[in-house]
């Protein structure tokens, strides 16, 4: 997976150099220090002269310390921000790239939350990873290099027993921060889509008194999140204790080691000043393999997270590019969502240039039909072909832009009106023309009293009724030129008349494709060439209006609006 992170390596490698510059620095200071106090200034000018280069030097080597800290920080944290933006841009990439299929699987609003927090943690680690790691390891082991130059096997001992103290630490203290990182992050990515579904859909709260029972149930999901953050908390508090202890222990093991040995002439006092001044960075380099491992953690939850979805498989395939208008056949599909079965051993066929309507109840899978055919899902069973291929086998981007698709309720995304009218178009169309076709569809007037193409249609389109919005997506279609139109109950919005004023547009527009039209209203589909009756997931008839009429018992019950659907 970091193999798909584009990592800003220049800065990586300066500030690295920056830490090792500084891990350099601070392994010689001590040794200046000790050489201080080793001057004894009543030597003479020479002595005095001495002591001020030494100072002089310490001082250098301190202001390179503080310039080399800053600049690194500032470095690093403009890395960790450029590594968290790609990261993210990869996650969105794939997001928008899955399969329909599996967006629904899943809660689609904790996708965001992937995005947002899941990559910076990643990036969190992986900085600190690059650029401290080195500097660190190359402190520690320089130390213990030095340390056992001075010839005291006991010094040495001293550094060599802080380590599982440390160790032991970070690993007890990391897991109990995973874990309860992992809850924070599942809970607030829970409340994020509680809030999301609840507040887009205020209407309905308002409109049955829902808002108290709502508001409770979004304090409930405040207080999960508020438990796991008490718990999170806890492990926050925990781990500064551990790395007090882990700061405390560690100078006291050293501390002792040295004095002991100063004591009884194992050392010199220049010695024990070195050793005692590399010791105190030791262990807090070494202590900052805690932040890591909890780094380390974090990253984890997060990785695993951010992988079931880059794992997924893409919404591609296919090669074959030159879509062409062609019959289509359905041969023995079956599809379920989940354990539900929806479409149970399906057959018929479209011929090509031919209008086929798709009727039925409520829920009987006609939407299904057309979410198969534009591989919004796969068959479970059996094979739907166009000109007798797989659909699979046609490419995937030719294969939809050669589909018209006008799905139920006609969604639309926040923007201008031109915006909507050419969203995968690919192409860009002069004023006129767009007021030509919004005319077709009933829209032009009511375009002009809003103030032109350039009017904001709002989140979601909200701010269109449901019948515009329908005529927008037939007006879209007509700028579009494509094989075949699937329309999935384009007009329900709209009166009888409006309905079949659009429905014979489509028809004067569509006349030579194929055309698969889902439609409630049986008055827009009577002159179809061909009806396929679906019944509880089953073709229960095909034929034309009349000969339905006479036959199909089903079909017959929709026309009398019997089920309570049709009209
Ligand atoms: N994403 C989904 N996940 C699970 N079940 C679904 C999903 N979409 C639809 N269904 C179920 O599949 C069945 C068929 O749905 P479909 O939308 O195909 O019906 P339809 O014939 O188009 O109905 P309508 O006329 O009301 O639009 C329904 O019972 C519905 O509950
Ligand atoms: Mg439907």
């Amino acid at each position: 997976m970091i193999g798909t992170i584009k990592l800003p390596k220049l800065l990586i490698f300066v500030a690295f150099i920056l830490n090792l510059g500084r891990a350099a620095i601070q392994l010689i200071i001590p040794e200046k220090v000790a050489a201080i106090t080793s001057i004894n200034l009543g030597d003479g000018n020479e002595a005095v002269n001495l002591a001020v280069a030494t100072c002089i030097t310490l001082f250098l080597l301190a202001i390179g310390e503080f310039v080399g800290g800053l600049v690194s920080t500032y470095i690093t944290l403009i890395a960790r921000a450029l590594i968290s933006k790609d990261f993210r841009k990869v996650v969105t990439k794939k997001t928008f790239r899955l399969r329909a299929q599996d967006i629904e699987a899943q809660n689609p609003k904790e996708f965001i939350s992937r995005i947002t927090a899941d990559t910076e943690f990643v990036g969190e680690f992986l900085i600190d990873l690059l650029v401290n790691e080195i500097p660190r390891l190359y402190f520690v082991i320089s130390t213990i290099i030095k340390v056992s130059q001075m010839g005291n096997a006991y010094l040495v001992l001293g550094f060599i027993l802080v380590i599982p103290v440390i160790v032991i630490g970070s690993l007890w203290s990391g897991s109990v921060s995973y874990n309860a990182l992992n809850r924070l992050q599942a809970s607030i990515a829970k409340l994020t889509a509680i809030l999301a579904e609840k507040v887009n859909n205020i209407e309905t709260i308002k409109a049955y008194n829902k808002t108290e029972d709502e508001v409770s149930s979004g304090y409930t999901a405040i207080d999960e999140m508020r438990n796991a953050q008490k718990k999170n908390t806890w492990a926050v508090a925990f781990n500064t204790l551990i790395s007090n202890i882990l700061f405390i222990i560690p100078m006291v093991i050293i501390m002792l080691m040295g004095a002991t040995q100063l004591l009884n002439g194992g050392v010199s006092r220049e010695q024990f000043i070195t050793y005692f001044g590399l010791g105190i960075t030791y262990q807090t380099y070494i202590a900052a393999h805690l932040t890591l491992w909890v780094l380390w953690k974090r990253a984890q939850g997060a990785t695993k997270r951010v992988r079931q979805i880059l794992h997924l498989e893409d919404d591609c395939g296919g090669e074959i590019r030159n879509l062409k208008d062609d019959r289509i056949e359905f041969k023995n599909v079956s599809f379920s969502y989940g354990d539900r079965t929806i479409l149970s051993d399906v057959s018929f066929s479209i011929e090509k240039g031919s209008k086929t309507a798709i009727v039925g109840k409520s829920g009987s899978g006609k939407s299904t039909i057309l979410n198969l055919i534009e591989r919004f899902y796969r068959p479970e069973k059996g094979s739907i072909l166009l000109g007798g291929e797989d659909i699979e086998r046609y490419e995937i981007t030719s294969y939809r832009s050669n589909c018209a698709y006008l799905p139920q309720n006609a969604p639309g995304f926040s923007g201008k009106i031109r915006d909507m009218l050419i969203y995968g178009t690919g192409q860009s169309f002069s004023d006129e023309k767009l007021y030509e076709i919004l005319e077709k569809v009933g829209m032009k007037e009511t375009i002009e009293v809003m103030g032109g193409l350039d009017y904001e249609v709002g989140t979601n389109a909200i701010r269109l009724s449901g019948g515009q919005r329908q005529r927008l997506a037939v007006a879209r279609m007509l700028l579009k030129d494509s094989e075949m139109v699937l329309a999935d109950e384009c007009t329900s919005a709209l009166d009888l008349a409006g309905s079949i004023k659009i429905a014979s547009l489509i028809d004067e527009y569509a006349a030579d494709k194929t055309r698969i039209i889902v439609a409630h209203n049986l008055a827009t589909i009577k002159d179809a060439d061909r009806i396929i009756v679906i019944d509880s997931g089953k073709v229960s008839d095909v034929g034309t209006h009349e000969e339905l009429m006479k036959r199909c018992a089903v079909y017959q019950s929709l026309l009398r609006g019997e089920e309570g659907n049709a009209s």
